[in-house]
């Protein structure tokens, strides 16, 4: 049964919807019309696909927090949406009471999306992350309170492989270093041990997205290319997988990781791998600091095994920016690092670049449109993907129904003898842990069936949330 609570709110959406001015079919005072007015407005984000009705507080409002870019700002004024950008953060006083009713919210890391906060939210559908952590939202809670969770995990890829190309270089030509002494008055103009980069051997290790870019621009470099990848992944150019670890390291005269931090990548280079290279080779790591052992690392410097090294991550990083944060409390063999020749360290800028910015809006704010209007939540981090083809113009009389739910045994059933009456034109279904969500499209739906179909699965036992659009 819907609570009295929800109830009430329905019905004080009517109220509203009939006397809205400036929403569409706010004009109507019948229950039906005014009940179609609490809906979400489909609003094109093709030519050929339908629009989407406001749900009744008006247009779909959103809150963008901390500077987001601005290509995601015009992404939702495009969409029609209500959009109140902040510059900063807000205090959790402040971000409780934003958050009462809106529809969706996009933040960077500093905004915290904790339960406390999200217990107040009571139309939030969708979170937009716009950076690659998510680790600043309470993901299960969101997905309890069926409120989908996307990021952008791939928009820097390109920004960290021109990194990466740029210090194979700064490396083999030892640039840090000179520049370091040239600083500081030292004029010190040598060839030995630097070298041109074209000819030699760049090992990939994990050829996803940043490691398959990084190929292409090595290979313009005149670099040849090989890759140890855990699945086998299509070569791009001339490069070649290798089958082990082990014959990676015997090749290759510069070593780059770029995988995912699991355990199993937990000091994937470490002593054993380091005497596996070859003398006189260099290390690269902008993937996460866990990948590499740096204690080995540096005693396989000492040693002359290893002529240099660039490392933007690490295992522990200061919270912000500042001077003298990096040092030996945050982690034990700082200072031993930084004393070493050819050693190149950066704070974790491998994707910071403008444009990466740029796209991360636009990545994130074409993933919350494409939710919201769509139902579509291909890419969420917290929630089962499940992705319907548009709806076309000519479909007449047709309702997509989106519903999410506990996912225990029998709900489809219960759900499907509601949708019965109709055709069912094409329905997915998918969960991830206790939350499922259900995506079909109905036909031969008429609008007092709408209201009809929508306090049904109001009432059904194990819903969490439901959005009709039309
Ligand atoms: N420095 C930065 O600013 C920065 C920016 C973006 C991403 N990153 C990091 O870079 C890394 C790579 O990112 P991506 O976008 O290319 O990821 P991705 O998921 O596209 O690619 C990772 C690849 O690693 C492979 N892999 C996983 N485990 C492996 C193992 N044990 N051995 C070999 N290969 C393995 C996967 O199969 C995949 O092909 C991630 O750790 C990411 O967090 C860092």
């Amino acid at each position: 049964m819907a609570s009295p609570q929800e109830i009430d709110n329905l019905q004080k959406s009517f109220q509203r919807a009939a006397t809205l001015s400036g929403s569409p079919g706010a004009v109507s005072t019948s229950p039906t019309q005014s009940f179609m007015n609490t809906l979400p407005r489909r609003i094109s984000v093709s030519k050929q696909t339908k629009a989407l009705k406001p749900f009744s507080t008006g247009d779909i409002k959103i809150l963008l927090l901390e500077n987001v870019n601005q290509t995601a700002i015009e992404i939702f004024n495009e969409q029609g949406y209500q959009v109140e950008v902040l510059k900063g953060s807000l205090p959790e006083d402040e971000l409780i009471e934003k958050i009462k009713d809106i529809h969706a919210i996009g933040i960077r890391s500093k905004t915290k999306l904790t339960e406390k906060v999200l217990r107040h939210a009571k139309n939030l559908v969708v979170i937009g992350c716009f950076c690659i952590g998510t680790n600043q939202v309470d993901l299960d809670y969101a997905a309890k309170i069926g409120t989908a969770v996307f990021n952008s995990p791939f928009s820097n890829s390109r920004s960290v492989a021109e990194l990466i190309m740029a210090e194979i270089v700064s490396l083999a030509r030892q640039l840090g270093d000179r520049s370091i002494e040239l600083h500081t008055g030292t004029w010190n103009k040598v060839s030995a041990k630097c070298w041109e980069v074209r000819g030699k051997t760049l090992g990939i290790i994990g050829y996803g997205h940043i490691g398959s870019q990084l190929s292409v621009l090595a290979e313009a470099f005149g670099m040849h290319v090989l890759y140890y990848d855990i699945v086998t992944i299509m070569a791009l150019g001339t490069a070649k997988q290798v089958s082990t670890l082990d014959e990676l390291l015997n090749k290759s005269d510069f070593v780059t990781c770029h995988v995912p931090e699991t355990a199993e990548t937990k000091n994937l280079l470490s002593a054993p791998q380091f005497a596996a290279m070859k003398d006189g080779s260099y290390v690269l790591n902008a993937s996460r600091g866990t990948v590499i052992d740096i204690p080995a690392l540096i005693q396989a410097i000492k040693a002359n095994k290893i002529a240099g090294a660039a490392l933007d991550v690490y295992p522990n990083e200061p919270g912000k920016n500042g001077a003298g944060s990096f040092n030996d409390d945050l982690n034990s063999w700082t200072s031993e690092l930084v004393s070493l020749p050819n050693i190149i360290l950066t704070p974790h800028i491998g994707g910071s670049t403008e444009e990466a910015q740029s796209a991360i809006g636009i990545e994130v704010a074409a993933a919350l449109s494409k939710y919201i209007n769509e139902g579509n939540s291909v890419g969420s981090v917290n929630f089962p993907e499940v992705s319907l083809r548009s709806l076309d113009l000519d479909q007449e009389n047709t309702v997509r129904v989106l519903y999410i739910h506990h996912n225990v045994p029998g709900v489809l059933k219960t759900v499907n003898n509601i949708l019965s009456n109709h055709n069912i034109e094409k329905q997915f279904s998918d969960s991830n842990g206790d939350i499922a969500y259900l995506m079909a499209d109905i036909s031969s739906v008429n609008q007092s069936d709408i209201k009809e179909i929508y306090d049904q699965l109001n009432e059904t036992e194990y819903k969490i949330s439901i959005r009709l659009l039309y």
